[in-house]
């Protein structure tokens, strides 16, 4: 576990260990980056195995099988490289496929749903927007988590065609992007919500251009904390948090193939993450 990780000095490239342990944390693509940033801040020791299985982003256009196939191969994969526990760092695939995959992993599996619940708490006049990958939207599970927390209050949903994609190729601050998010928030402003949520793991990339367009007297909600605490809190109980106090090693597989690949993972996390091309298929 200590050495989960070694550098090779001579070309820096870092050879993975048969012993590794650290915990493994996916998504469609780089959106779940915006949850590992969380789960580094309250746990910088645990080493981080991302994969962004970017070719296939936006999953909120596949099929909930095809999403699942997609979840599989992926676990698979983290599994191989001895990952301790999973984080699903994404509502759409959270949506399709938590459930057929903690029914075939042993290990600790923690998905994500949009946060509807601390939504309805934070509301003050009752009117809640949830911004959301159509996948998300119209699954069963967002279903249930309506009419678990969504009673007693209104709540409108608006599906983001296209905003992943933005995000996927690191368009955070372009204007298309912001027109977008202007058009996606309209309805909900309209409808005159005062808390919105986003409801994808890609969202909070752009969060600043979000509170931009609907202003500073709407509170803006993404369940990335909320997650990292879930995910300690089932370590702890586990026995599975890491007892070092070495500095994590990030590493990020990702079958992009577009020339800015780098660049937008660096640009998002920062420069401290190993980039290795993975392909997935
Ligand atoms: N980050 C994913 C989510 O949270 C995006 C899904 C997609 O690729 O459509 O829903």
């Amino acid at each position: 576990m200590h050495n989960y990780l070694q550098k090779n000095k001579q070309t820096n490239i870092k050879a993975i260990k048969a012993n590794a342990i650290a915990i493994g944390v996916m998504d469609s693509g780089v959106g779940g980056l915006t949850v590992m940033q969380h789960i580094h801040r309250l746990l910088p020791h645990e080493h981080l195995n991302y994969v962004a299985d970017s070719q296939y982003a936006p999953y909120g256009s596949l099929s909930p099988e095809s999403i699942t196939d997609r979840c599989f191969t992926i676990a698979d994969f983290l599994i191989e490289q001895n990952v301790k526990a999973l984080v699903v760092a994404c509502n759409t695939a959270t949506a399709a496929s938590i459930q057929l995959m903690r029914a075939k992993y042993a290990l600790p599996i923690i998905g994500m749903e949009p946060a509807v619940k601390p939504a309805a708490l934070a509301s003050k006049n009752g009117i809640i927007g949830v911004l959301a990958t159509v996948g998300t939207l119209k699954s069963a599970q967002f279903a249930a988590l309506l009419t678990n927390y969504g009673q007693d209050i209104q709540v409108h949903t608006q599906g983001c065609i296209g905003l992943v994609e933005c995000i996927e190729r690191g368009e955070i601050h372009a204007a298309s992007t912001k027109a977008l998010i202007a058009e996606y928030c309209a309805p909900l402003l309209e409808a005159g919500a005062d808390t919105i949520v986003l409801g994808c793991t890609h969202y909070p990339f752009v969060r600043d251009v979000i509170q931009g367009v609907v202003g500073e007297g709407v509170t803006v909600i993404d369940t990335g904390e909320a997650v990292a605490k879930h995910l300690q809190a089932t370590l702890e109980v586990q026995s599975l948090l890491t007892s070092t106090e070495e500095e994590a090693d990030v590493l990020v597989w990702t079958n992009n193939t577009a020339a800015y690949r780098d660049a937008v993972i660096q640009q998002l996390w920062g420069d401290n993450a190993v980039v290795r091309r993975i392909a997935l298929r």
